[in-house]
This record gives structure tokens, sequence and C-alpha cells, in this order.
């Protein structure tokens, strides 16, 4: 058999590979706790769930839908982008439905990029950013992460005749896997930048509802400039536990939208009309949902830092998102303590390369397990880093 080669272009996706080792472990015997993808461990709002249950009675859902959405669905997520962000949407020309986050990421690359062109990724960085351009013929360009710039991309550190062939530039606030922040500010410089160099801007949202300590990430279209350059990615699996359901929206610029939506026809037929309905229920109904979410993995994360630092590792707790982002003991990589770790404790915690060059030096922790698992899962990584520190103590 043939095949074409774009495949061998990118790795196998990292989270299933993790997913096959964490179960080859259990298979032999070891109670598995997997930190690995943030996939909440609590249900759907029931009000979702709910208005699932009717509307899937309803015969008019048992036809093809429109890639476009309902009406319904378009107005309420316009709704929510008012309220929320203060960003004030067409519902006609300035939103479509995507099946997630990780579908509107990849159709965005199909949408904008082709041979010859180059698209700016995060890194480290979700690993869509990556294979999306890569299946879609293009080359991808870094753009390293760092904590000494608040893991935000350096504009200026990016050589000349990349920005020449560049034209899509992936951003991703609330930060997976750094869990750092980005403000209007920020969102402003990179709209200009992006102008500057006509490049077009797809902002990652999806972390947008988990935040703590009275953070409220904002939205990169509500940045003066943001809208005549790009579009914002949301999706409901992580603020509402839909992880399950593949639901989310691309919102921005009209001529960006339009031809996103001339794509959509071509490669899906859009999202199933009662999993719309039960989009309605969750912005509207169970709006406040993701408040109390980000309430539980507060607790989570102060918990686990709590433990960590008692074995001598000093995260940073993130404003947002489910993610620790930890520095590994010296004497470690990031491979080497992750594959520690699940060896001796049946903890997966991915490491930092996995998420690219940069994530060297980290393992990202998902709090996405139920509090005692977490805790169980804090008090094996003390145990493991007290038996591996140097005699005297915690490691530094
Ligand atoms: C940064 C980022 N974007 C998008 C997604 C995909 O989310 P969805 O379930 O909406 O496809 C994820 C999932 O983990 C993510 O981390």
């Amino acid at each position: 058999m043939r095949f074409a080669d774009r495949l061998d272009r990118i790795p196998p996706f990292f989270f299933t590979e993790l997913r096959l080792k964490a179960e080859r472990k259990r298979a032999t015997g070891v109670d598995v706790i997997a930190l690995g993808t943030a996939d909440p461990d609590v249900p759907t709002p029931e009000a979702v769930v709910e208005a699932m249950r009717r509307a899937v009675a309803d015969p008019v859902h048992h036809r093809y839908p429109h890639t476009r959405g309902m009406a319904a669905f378009r107005e309420a997520a316009c709704a929510f982008m008012g309220e929320r962000f203060g960003v004030d949407l067409d519902p006609d020309t300035e939103i479509v439905p995507a099946l997630g986050g990780k579908d509107a990421v990849h159709h965005m690359a199909l949408t904008c990029l082709g041979p010859g062109d180059v698209c700016l990724s995060p890194e480290p960085g979700y690993p869509v950013y990556t294979s999306a351009p890569v299946i879609a013929g293009a080359e991808v360009a870094y753009l390293p992460l760092v904590a000494a710039n608040g893991f935000l991309p350096d504009f200026d550190a990016i050589p000349k005749d990349v920005l020449g062939r560049a034209n899509l530039l992936y951003l991703n606030y609330p930060n997976n896997p750094t869990g750092a922040v980005a403000d209007l500010g920020f969102f402003e410089r990179a709209a200009a930048f992006a102008r500057r160099h006509d490049i077009i801007v797809v902002h990652d949202s999806s972390y947008s509802e988990i935040a703590f300590d009275g953070h409220r990430p904002p939205s990169f279209l509500a940045a003066p400039g943001a809208r005549e350059v790009g579009v914002e990615v949301f999706s409901l699996s992580k603020g509402w536990n839909m992880t399950g359901w593949r639901a989310g929206w691309v919102a921005g610029n009209a001529e960006i939208m339009a031809r996103y939506a001339h794509l959509k026809p071509n490669v899906d037929t859009g999202m199933f009309g009662a999993l719309q309905t039960a989009c309605v229920a969750a912005l509207t109904e169970a709006v406040d949902f993701p408040r109390q979410m980000s309430a539980l993995y507060r607790k989570r994360r102060d918990l686990m830092i709590e433990a960590l630092r008692a074995a001598g590792l000093d995260a940073v707790p993130p404003k947002a998102t489910p993610f620790l982002w930890v520095p590994v003991p010296e004497g470690f990589t990031s491979s080497g303590l992750s594959d520690l770790i699940l060896e001796r404790t049946g903890v997966v915690m991915p490491p930092g390369i996995a998420f690219g060059a940069s994530g060297e030096g980290f393992v990202r922790i998902s709090l996405t397990v139920p509090d005692d698992r977490l805790a169980e899962a804090a008090r094996r990584i003390a145990e493991t880093l007290d038996l591996a520190a140097p005699a005297g103590g915690a490691v530094a």
C-alpha cells in the first residue's frame, strides 16, 4: 500500500501514547492515577444533560444540521461573548459552531495555510499547533515560551525571512501547558504585530473559564485591532465538563469566518442540533458552572502545590487552567522524572519535553482527578522525590 507522506512528518499523538502507557501499567495490577490530560472528572451540569435528553427526542434534530449552526446557538454564544468578555459579535457573520476546540484549531490551519506558508506556533504548546499546519502542507516556526518572559512569545526574536512567509499565528491563553495568562495589553501588541506583518491570528481560549483568585481571563477579540486580524476559538469542554460532547465555536473577523464557513461543509456536516440546544442550556441555565469548577480546581491546586513544596519542588500557583507546570529537580530531565514517577508510583505526569523543546525542565500535572486521588498522587510523588533526594532531605 502507498500512503501520503504527511503523517510521517508528525509524531504519533502524544496523549494517545500516554494513555496506552497508563493502560499497560494498569493491566499489570498497578493502581494508576492519571494526571495527564485535562479531562474533567466531574460530570456535565444536569441542566445541559437534561436539555440534551429533551432535544434528542425531537425529530427536527434527526436530519442533517447546517454547518453554520442554528440561530439559537449563534445568538446564545454571541450573548455569552458580550456579557462575559464585552465582545459584540454579529451572529450571522462572525461566529460558527465547531466540533470542539481541536477541530477548530485544525480547520483554521486548513483555512489559512498551504505549501510554502509558515505557521508561528508557541512551544511548549498543544500538539495540534504543530500537526495541523503540517497536515495543511505548511512549515512550523516555533515561538519559545520561557519563564523569563512570563511564557509570552517574543515577537521581536522571529527571524525576518520567517516573518516574510508566515501567515498564521496560534496563541493560547490561559496557556496549556504552562498555566500562564495574558492581559489585553499583550493581545493588543499581538494584533499590532499581526497587522504589521499581514498574519492571521487564531487565539485558542479553551481554558478561559477556569481561573482563580479573582482573575477573569480576557478575550483576544476585546483587544483593540484584534478583530481586524484574527479569530478566537472557544470550547465548552473544560468549563462545563463537556470533553466528550465535542462542542465549541470560532468567532471573530468576518472575512476569516466566511472562509472557515466555506471549508466546513467540505469536511464535516456541522454540530448535531440536539447538542447545539444543550450548548444553549450551558450558556444560559448553567452559565455560572465554570466558576464552581474553578473553585474546585483552586482547592486542588493549593493541595498539590503544598505537597510539592514539602517535597522541595517550588511550583508557581497558576492564575488559570487546571494545570501545574512544575520545575523538575536538579539532576532530572523531564522524561526522566516522568518515567521514574510512573514506574515507582503509577502516577502519570507528562514530561514538559512532550510539548516542545522549551518544555524541558518541567512536568505538567493536571488537576482533573477526584480530591482523594489527587491527595494520594501528591503523597506518592512526595515520597518518591524524598527517596530520590540526596541524603539530608528533600530535593532542592
Ligand atoms: C490548548 C488546547 N486547545 C484545544 C483543546 C481541545 O479541546 P476540545 O475538547 O475543545 O477539542 C485542548 C485540549 O486539551 C487544549 O489543551
